[in-house]
């Protein structure tokens, strides 16, 4: 256990599925040993904080963190908590692989990752409203920016991503015939980067729309997609739609320093506390989390095993049709991995 990891169990089904996988993991043999720390509802009451300086503390001093999903506060004074990981530690890449575990959906055989840029585009903006108030002449303003520094660095993200993982493909994704300079900027970027991997690794290029259009009507042809931070946040949770939902979408948020794994759903308070909910996105992000410490021998007898307990043996949560707890796919799993 020699690989010091932040962990933070989150609000509404967090703490099941957390400890869903936190058992898997040792069963497997992984190699970190948690710091845990608090963060959501939680660390409100104890700290008046969802993010409290600890926990940041922490995941800056191990660089590394799995965390389930966190309630942001409704009410004046709270910036949303994943808003403020990406800023604070400058997550600049967000990773979501698709891929089809339980097959006989809409969509079999899917095999594709979203890589999103985490910290620019629209989601940089401010917003204004203008004049203040109701004034039925009023208008809202909103705008962001695209750098060159990052829309290369998170193109060559990309690139880096399809060689490491054997990946043949990179489709550049933009709206640059519309937003010339705010998009065209990215695609202009992104070209550049691939000069440096022809012949290693190929480039296409697609204009979002019909990106989702092609994604819902062939999403086969797409291996590595790589956009701006809106397009990719919207891609995302439609690629995920392709493979049973947000119960199998993991997401890692991937920085120079930091590196925080996690599922992309949030809390569902709607089944929080009735042993019903999905581990499998947070477990598939541990998977994640153990390529990104190189050991890559772990993340295959990981994704063996979901892949026959979830897929062969048919075990299954109700969101994917099936009838098992989380307790029930847990043990499972576990006897997979022994
Ligand atoms: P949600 O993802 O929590 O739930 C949407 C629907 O999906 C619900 O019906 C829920 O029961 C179902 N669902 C989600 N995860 C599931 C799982 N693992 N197994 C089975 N069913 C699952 O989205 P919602 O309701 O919009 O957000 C709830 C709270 O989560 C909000 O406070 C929001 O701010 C927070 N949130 C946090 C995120 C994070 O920390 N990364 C991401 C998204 C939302
Ligand atoms: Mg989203």
């Amino acid at each position: 256990q020699n690989i010091p990891a932040t962990l933070v169990e989150g609000d509404g089904i967090g703490p099941e599925i957390t400890a869903s996988v936190v058992e898997l993991l040792d069963v497997l043999g992984a190699p970190f040993a948690w710091d845990r720390q608090s963060g959501g509802l939680e660390a409100v009451e104890k700290y008046g904080a969802p993010l409290p300086q600890q926990t940041l503390d922490s995941i800056r001093k191990t660089g590394l963190a799995l965390k389930g999903p966190l309630t942001t506060p409704v009410g004046a004074g709270f910036r949303s908590v994943n808003v403020t990981l990406r800023q604070e530690f400058g997550l600049y890449a967000n990773l979501r692989p698709t891929k089809t575990v339980v097959s006989g959906q809409h969509f079999d055989h899917i095999d594709l990752v979203v890589v999103r840029e985490n910290i620019e585009g629209l989601y940089a903006a401010k917003e204004y409203y203008l004049p203040d108030g109701d004034d039925p002449q009023g208008l809202a303003f909103g705008g962001g920016f695209n750098s060159r520094r990052e829309c290369a660095r998170i193109v060559r993200f990309a690139f880096e991503y399809a060689l490491a993982n054997g990946r043949k493909k990179v489709t550049l994704v933009h709206k640059a015939n519309i937003l010339k300079l705010f998009s065209g900027i990215f695609l202009e970027e992104g070209r550049r980067v691939a000069k440096e991997y022809e012949g290693r690794v190929a480039v296409e290029e697609r204009i979002v729309d019909a990106c989702a259009m092609q994604l819902v009507t062939d999403p086969w042809q797409y291996d590595v997609i790589v956009t701006t931070n809106l397009f990719g946040d919207i891609l995302s949770d439609l690629t995920a739609g392709l493979v049973g939902g947000l119960g199998m979408a993991p997401g890692a948020n991937i920085g120079t320093d930091v590196a925080i794994f996690e599922a992309v759903h949030g809390s569902a308070p709607d089944i929080a506390g009735k042993g019903v909910a999905n581990p499998l996105a947070l477990l598939m992000a541990a998977s994640l989390m153990l390529a990104h410490v190189g050991r890559f021998d772990l993340r295959k007898r990981l994704d063996d095993a979901i892949e026959k307990v979830v897929h062969q043996d048919g075990v299954r949560t109700r969101d994917l049709g099936g009838t098992a707890g989380t307790k029930e796919l847990t043990e499972a799993l576990a006897a997979a991995l022994r």
